[in-house]
């Protein structure tokens, strides 16, 4: 049997940082409502001269490291981002070029918040049909450039950064299975539209707030029984969820669903606040560096999204 085996990961935060302080100096907030409602205390913001291939770049290298690989044993690079550098070409092809790896299929994927899982599932597939040996997934977003910043009820959500892992072709247990779904009806409660900001067009996000978050908390709670009813396993099989970090409430619903305490659930959102596709990278980063997530570990990945999309990922490390 033909697993995928995550082979090495890696992430990158560009430094620039913004703090619920300095929100309050703009906004009519506080960091008491954010940190509350959100569990959000900072977010990373992408620099002036930089684009999402930038971060995606700096990932996928600490990736690449890590599964003591060269950039040209990569066979195959998916993207999952909302933030592309352009329409086109892909900042899969963008990132191919700033690796320097001569040849192999690249494209991005757009699934918002759930892009990395949807991305790590066509990837296994790739693997499993013996399509592709060594995958770079990324997931790198810079939604701040798609924030409206005099727009409390989600500005402060928002943050930037990218994670990446190297999926290698394993006869040992890697991705057990992946679940994605989408229902496209409910495009208008989270999306992105034209506004007007002192005279000038710009596309940034709509969301309505409240009833994104009690269709996330349902769908996850829905997401988890899906993926352990068709692996045939219990709740405390799990040792860690590394969720799509999206807001604590929600991540400690889902702790709640399964029956765990939050010291088994990978939390960064403190720090880095909703970076979309990035979230679930960073997260499995930080807890393997952090030595959290050990190998022989199983670990549950979920993620909620604009589309609606979700999906989670069920992995042995
Ligand atoms: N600071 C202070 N007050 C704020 C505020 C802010 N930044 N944003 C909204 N408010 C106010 C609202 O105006 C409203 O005031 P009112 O009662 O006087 O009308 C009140 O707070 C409650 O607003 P509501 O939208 O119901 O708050 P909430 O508890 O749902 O929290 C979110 C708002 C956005 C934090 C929360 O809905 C959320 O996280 N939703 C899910 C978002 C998400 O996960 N999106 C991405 C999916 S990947």
């Amino acid at each position: 049997m033909i697993y995928s085996k995550i082979k090495g990961c890696g992430s990158y935060l560009p430094e620039k940082i913004l703090t619920n302080s300095d929100l309050e100096l703009t906004l009519d907030t506080t960091d008491e409502w954010i940190t509350s409602r959100t569990g959000i205390k900072k977010r990373h913001i992408i620099a002036k001269d930089q684009l999402t291939s930038d971060l995606a770049f700096e990932a996928a290298k600490n990736a690449i490291k890590d599964a003591n690989l060269q950039p040209n044993d990569i066979d195959l690079i998916i993207v999952a981002t909302t933030t592309p550098d352009k329409v086109f070409p892909s900042t899969a092809c963008i990132l191919q070029k700033k690796l320097k790896i001569k040849e192999c299929p690249a494209f991005d994927i757009q699934a918002v918040c759930s892009g990395f899982i949807y991305a790590l599932s066509i990837a296994d597939k790739f693997i499993k049909t013996n399509s592709a040996k060594n995958v770079l997934v990324v997931g790198a977003d810079a939604m701040s450039r798609i924030t409206d910043y005099s727009d409390r009820s989600n500005a402060i959500l928002w943050g930037d950064g990218s994670g990446a892992v190297i999926l290698s072709s394993s006869n040992k247990e890697g991705i057990l299975s992946t679940h994605i779904h989408a229902q496209g009806e409910y495009e208008d409660l989270l999306h992105v539209t034209k506004k007007e900001q002192a005279g000038v067009f710009k596309e940034t996000i709509d969301m309505r707030g409240n009833q994104v978050f009690k269709m996330a908390v349902n769908t996850l709670d829905m997401i988890v029984d899906e993926t352990l009813s068709s692996n045939k396993l219990a709740k405390e099989d799990i040792d860690w969820v590394v969720p799509h970090q999206a807001n604590i409430r929600i991540l400690e619903a889902t702790a709640k669903k399964l029956n765990m305490s939050m010291d088994k659930v990978i939390v960064t959102i403190d720090e880095q606040g909703n970076t979309s596709a990035a979230s679930i990278p960073l997260a499995l980063d930080y807890g393997i560096k952090e030595k959290k997530i050990k190998s022989g570990h199983l670990i549950l990945m979920e993620a909620f999204g604009g589309g609606f999309t979700w999906g989670s990922a069920l992995i042995r490390i």
